[in-house]
């Protein structure tokens, strides 16, 4: 019988990852079936519990479960402490470990995929909600120079920076004047139709020269990447994250690597 792997979240219709995992699966010749399992809002750990005791070997989780998940198993890796939250579940163990694959995902797309050299570049993050608490450390371990989070509350990204030393809070007042090699959206505007609240004279500053925009939102043209675009920015959406991130729990779960090139693009051409 073919190994079977999963996506959980609610709603996940939507969800391209059974697509993914399936070129991923035909191009390596791995036997295993991924589909998409919309659980409860109320009912995630009942869902994956089900989901096991049928022969599930693994699952990621999407939203907006990645924090259960992460209370949910016996186990996490580093990179999942960090972000506090699990998307990957690996169920063919005694205790159910997770990891997060997210951040490792994004800093693969923008240096393999985008030619991004991070060392030592100015990072500034736009949002202090899950998204971006999962992507601080693999940025921070993929050495960047300078690591700034601005969010709407305050408050919130002077909590999320004190978690990670070296990490810098700010409002967006006080992002005017100043300069980054790469601007990420991980606020959840876009998904709104709404630009982050940045100053009208940050337009001509905040991106160096070469600088990149990237928004984590996946599919969409978001008015960041329209406001990048007027500014001069070279842009980019998180297509490149969602498949990265991907490859990373194909790795985990079956012990290799699928080239990614060839689905990204198919992706966007979508
Ligand atoms: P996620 O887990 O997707 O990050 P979240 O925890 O709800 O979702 O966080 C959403 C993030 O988007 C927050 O940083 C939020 O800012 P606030 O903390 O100030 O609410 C940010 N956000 C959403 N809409 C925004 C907007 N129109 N402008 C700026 N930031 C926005």
């Amino acid at each position: 019988m073919s190994a079977r792997y999963a996506v959980i979240g609610n709603p996940v219709a939507h969800s391209k990852s059974p697509w993914i995992h399936a070129q991923f699966a035909r191009a390596t010749g791995q036997d295993m079936v991924y589909e998409a399992i919309e659980a409860p809002l109320d009912g995630f750990a009942r869902t994956v519990g089900e989901f096991r005791a049928a022969g599930g070997r693994g699952a990621n989780v999407t939203l907006p479960f990645k924090e259960q998940a992460y209370i949910y198993c016996r186990a996490t890796s580093e990179r999942a402490n960090a972000a506090r939250a699990v998307n990957t579940l690996v169920l063919d163990r005694v205790e159910t470990w997770g990891d997060n694959t997210d951040g490792v995902g994004l800093v693969r797309d923008l240096e393999a995929n985008l030619g991004v050299a991070l060392a030592d570049k100015r990072v500034l993050v736009l949002g202090a909600g899950g998204a971006a608490q999962g992507v601080l450390q693999p940025l921070q371990a993929a050495g960047v120079g300078r690591l700034v989070v601005v969010n709407r509350t305050v408050g919130r990204a002077r909590e999320l920076a004190a978690r990670f030393p070296g990490v810098e809070a700010c409002s967006y007042p006080d992002i005017k004047a100043r300069a980054f090699d790469l601007v990420l959206n991980a606020t959840s505007a876009g998904l709104r139709g709404e630009l982050p609240p940045l100053p009208a004279e940050a337009a001509s500053t905040l991106f160096a020269p070469g600088a990149l925009a990237y928004d984590m939102v996946y599919g969409r043209d978001t008015p960041f990447l329209a406001y990048a675009r007027s500014a001069g920015a070279r842009t980019s959406d998180g297509a490149g994250m969602l498949v990265e991130q991907a490859a990373e729990s194909f790795l985990i779960w079956r012990g290799v690597r699928p080239n990614t090139r060839a689905v990204l693009a198919a992706l966007r051409a979508h």
